[in-house]
């Protein structure tokens, strides 16, 4: 795999600066161009699952567990298998997930040095988020469906007009790739996009990893699912676009706000002046014009400034204005531009989702990098009461269910009719008893 990014990194990379290589091959984009008909068409696709099987038997190959973890099923099945085997089977499967969560660790603290030393932030959440965006929710086929699926390392992909410069994103993490086999490349895009939100000071995003990657290009998306900047009606097409992933008008406008961070560059996107004075001397590759002031700095300043609109400086795509324009989106944008706490609870759950989206987990109920603590912290932070099982929860209830000889996605049913035969007798001993 990593073989794989190196060459497409060669031929799509200029050699000089990663924040500055012009990418050859890759048009400088037009996002205006919106999908035609044709390219809509579905691809069609032969190996959706073999990558996942070949890691998970090439890492249990080395291991004299293999054998244990194929008969799983049919060792769960049977009554007579002991419990105590069952746990150390559950243990060993860990080891076929898609990333290895002591890598992802590591991999994490590394992204935060990157993150440190070339400023990338912005360009690590558009990366992130252009993986994730292309999911369809109506297909139902897993990598067809598209999302974060780790696609957007392929040249074909990256060459689509949306993607222009994102290059550089994975240039910059090609090292780290390099370092942690154990980590996909759909699991590293999240982490260095969610590691980048709470590193320039925005809020903690209830991640989840084990993403696992396609196998080739030939499983990428079709050009043309991700949004246009320019559209005649940006509010149908923010809704067309978003609402296909199934997203809703609120986490339209919360995920806009990660505008808050970065830049537009006309030699990438054809969208902004190709500097201004909050960009002209950097930090990081100087140029390019951004949302807000600070754009190394995620807050509300997006939601206040597009608001306004007072300074030139600053960048309001149509796709931006509208949110203070529909009235569906504007009752979140004012919400966000007055309440900063809002905007950061709703924001990070918005994320986590579109990170999820399309993604098929290895173990299926993912792996967290923070344990139960970290999950505490978040969910007493940015809780709305009405939140969703923390994903530690969800696991100890999965162990819990599969310590039965079950899964919390099918019911455990010899326990089911052994409690309705339980009842029964229980009956049948009370009527005897009331008869007597
Ligand atoms: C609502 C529809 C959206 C449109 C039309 C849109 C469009 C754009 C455009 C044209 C750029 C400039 C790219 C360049 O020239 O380098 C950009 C940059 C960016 N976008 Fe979006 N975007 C949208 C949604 C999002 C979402 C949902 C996120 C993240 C959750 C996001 C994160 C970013 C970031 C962080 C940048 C700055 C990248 C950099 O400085 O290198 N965008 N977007």
């Amino acid at each position: 795999m990593a073989d794989s990014l190196s060459h497409h990194l060669l031929s799509l990379s200029s050699p000089h600066s990663s924040q500055m290589a012009p990418i050859s091959g890759a048009t400088a984009a037009t996002s205006r161009l919106l999908p035609t008909a044709a390219s809509r068409a579905r691809l069609s696709l032969s190996h959706s699952s073999s990558s996942s099987s070949a890691r998970v038997l090439r890492s249990l190959s080395s291991s004299s567990s293999y054998s244990h973890v194929s008969s799983l099923n049919c060792a769960r099945s049977s009554p007579l298998f002991p419990r105590v085997f069952l746990n150390r089977v559950s243990a060993i499967s860990t080891v076929a997930a898609a990333s290895d969560p002591a890598q992802l660790q590591s991999a994490r603290e590394d992204i935060k040095q990157l993150l440190k030393s070339t400023f990338c932030h912005p360009i690590m959440v558009r990366l992130g988020w252009h993986d994730a965006g292309t999911y369809n929710k109506n297909i139902e086929e897993w990598p067809i469906r598209g999302g974060a699926n780790g696609s957007l390392r392929f040249e074909i992909e990256l060459k689509h007009a949306a993607n222009a410069g994102l290059v550089n994103a994975l240039n910059l993490l090609k090292p780290i790739k390099d370092k942690y086999s154990g980590v996909t490349y759909a699991d590293l895009f999240q982490l260095a996009s969610a590691t980048a939100i709470e590193e320039a000071g925005g809020p903690k995003i209830p991640m989840k990893y084990g993403r696992v990657d396609v196998s080739g290009p030939e499983q990428c998306p079709e050009e043309g699912r991700l949004p246009d900047a320019g559209p005649p009606k940006p509010s149908d097409h923010l809704r067309e676009v978003f609402y296909r992933m199934g997203l809703n008008d609120q986490e339209i406008v919360a995920l806009s706000g990660a505008h808050t961070l970065g830049r537009s560059r006309p030699d990438r996107s054809g969208w902004g002046k190709p500097e201004t004075k909050y960009t002209k001397n950097g930090p990081g590759a100087p140029g390019g014009q951004s949302w807000t002031v600070e754009w190394l700095k995620f807050d509300n300043s997006y939601f206040k400034d597009i608001k306004e609109r007072k300074d030139e400086d600053l960048l309001v795509l149509p796709t931006d204005a509208i949110l203070f324009e529909d009235p569906s989106y504007k009752v979140y944008a004012e919400k966000y531009a007055a309440d900063q706490e809002a905007f950061f609870r709703d924001y990070a759950e918005a994320h986590a989702k579109l990170s999820n989206l399309g993604a098929k987990f290895d173990p299926p109920e993912g792996i967290t990098l923070d344990g139960v603590t970290g999950e505490k912290f978040v969910a007493a932070k940015y809780s709305t009461g009405k939140r969703e099982l923390s994903d530690a929860m969800k696991q100890k209830i999965r162990a819990e269910y599969e310590a039965l000889g079950g899964s919390p996605d099918k019911p455990l049913q010899s326990n089911y009719f052994l409690n309705i035969m339980i009842v029964i007798a229980v009956l049948a001993l009370l009527t005897s008893l009331l008869g007597n």
